[in-house]
């Protein structure tokens, strides 16, 4: 990608590479290899094509991350597309605890949690999670995503079904592919949906309804208040990803149960050390009993080296920050509706968000990569995403704020956005 900003037309794009096409994004790899497996990689031309036209959005290297600004290309730019909500990334606390862990403990511990990668403060930080939470226990994995594969597979056999919001993150959907059990999808935070497909499952089989708190892309909140009612009446076990939601939501950022005053309605909470906790790493917490039959049934856990300790000291310090300093999650919130309230008052569609991650509909796969990249010309980071993670036609650039972020940063996105939207016709 140049460094220098380059106007881009989005007819132009779309005319000079047909392989940016939708027909492209649909373009189906499968049964193309013969005896090749690599003949379908041979196929897949989009992202080559994406960078020659100087419009490919992904994997892009900062030259420096400093919270809520960054540099990129060699100029500084308002970070609006990161997931660190409280801005504890560059906290002198968050970095003195992770050097000082490096310090006394070295760079990795090179084994699983079951065998030689437990430290005093794997421990710690479990116990100090459970008690923000209000739960029995917890038990710390290596990342967010290995949390979902390890606690879902370890506990859907072939004897329970998993129950899956549509618009659940990833991890959940390769959790389920993992478990022996089935999985079935209901209509994205329709609770309604959720109690006909629990209807649907005989008496024989042990359903675990899973679902984010706050979803990832488009920051609506679940209803959890119905979701915790339909679960009850059919006996099934409610897991909680609250990955977007710690930190953000809830009590003192105590996330989506304590948002709706319903602590202790949850069986499990899974949440990661890489959004508010300004780490990387990822924790299940509730009852006791089940957090040990997923430490000895949990395969992303036993198999996988532990989090190293620099970021369990990070997260910890993060958590302690949290503890101490309420007022940041105030702060996230009124940065988040300052800035949806603004694009909304624009004529942007910020969908259902009800939270500092505000997608903003581009719609067209390619205009939303144009608009990424001025945007990004203009001074402002965002995510662009596209198909498959949305629907074909409804890509959106995904915002979010900090609690550092200042009311003039805010202010500053807001006209970028609107003078972007003038241009593409996409605002009055
Ligand atoms: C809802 C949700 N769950 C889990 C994860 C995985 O977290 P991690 O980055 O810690 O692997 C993410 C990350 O984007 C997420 O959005």
């Amino acid at each position: 990608m140049a460094k220098q900003a380059e106007e881009t037309d989005p007819q132009a794009a779309a005319a000079a590479f047909p392989g940016l096409s939708i027909e492209a994004m649909l373009h189906d790899y499968d049964g193309r290899e013969g005896r090749d497996i690599l003949a379908k990689v041979r196929e897949f031309k989009l992202a080559e094509q994406a960078r020659a036209l100087d419009v490919y959005p992904f994997f892009q290297p900062l030259d420096r991350n400093d919270g809520p600004e960054a540099q990129i290309y060699g100029r500084r730019v308002l970070m609006l597309g990161s997931n660190n909500y409280l801005g504890l990334t560059r906290h002198p606390r968050v970095i003195k605890a992770a050097q000082d862990a490096v310090a006394e403990h070295g760079t990795s511990l090179t084994g699983s949690r079951l065998l030689n990668g437990t430290t005093h403060l794997h421990e710690k930080l479990e116990e100090r999670i459970a008690e923000f939470l209000g739960a029995e226990a917890a038990l710390v994995f290596t990342t967010g995503y290995q949390t979902n594969l390890g606690v879902i597979s370890s506990l859907v056999n072939r004897r329970s079904v998993a129950v899956v919001d549509k618009a659940d993150h990833a991890s959940i959907y390769d959790g389920c592919r993992l478990a022996e059990g089935e999985m079935l999808r209901f209509r994205h935070n329709d609770a309604q949906h959720l109690d006909t497909i629990l209807g649907r499952i005989g008496a024989d089989k042990a359903p675990l309804v899973v679902i984010d708190g706050v979803f990832s892309m488009g920051g609506d909140i679940a209803d959890l208040p119905a979701i915790v009612e339909v679960c009850r009446r059919h006996q099934a076990r409610l897991l909680v990803d609250d990955a977007h939601a710690i930190g953000v939501i809830g009590k003192g950022g105590r996330g989506t149960a304590s948002h709706f005053g319903l602590e202790g309605t949850v069986d499990l909470t899974v949440g990661t050390f890489s959004k508010s906790l300004a780490s990387v790493g990822g924790f299940v917490a509730g009852e006791r009993a089940v957090l040990d039959w997923i430490k000895h049934f949990g395969r992303s856990l036993i198999f996988s080296a532990s989090l190293p300790p620099a970021s369990a000291a990070a997260a910890l310090t993060a958590l302690e920050v949290l503890m101490e300093e309420p007022e940041r999650v105030t702060e996230v919130q009124r940065k988040g509706e300052m800035l949806r309230n603004g694009l909304g008052d624009m004529g942007f569609d910020t969908g259902d968000s009800q939270t500092p991650i505000i997608p903003v509909t581009i719609g067209d796969e390619i205009a939303t990569v144009t608009f990424w990249r001025e945007l990004l010309d203009c001074g402002v980071y965002t995510n662009p995403v596209m198909f498959p993670a949305t629907a074909m036609g409804k890509a959106i650039l995904r915002t979010s704020c900090m609690a550092t972020h200042t009311d003039e940063q805010i202010e500053f996105a807001l006209k970028q956005f609107q003078s972007l939207g003038r241009k593409h016709g996409l605002l009055p």
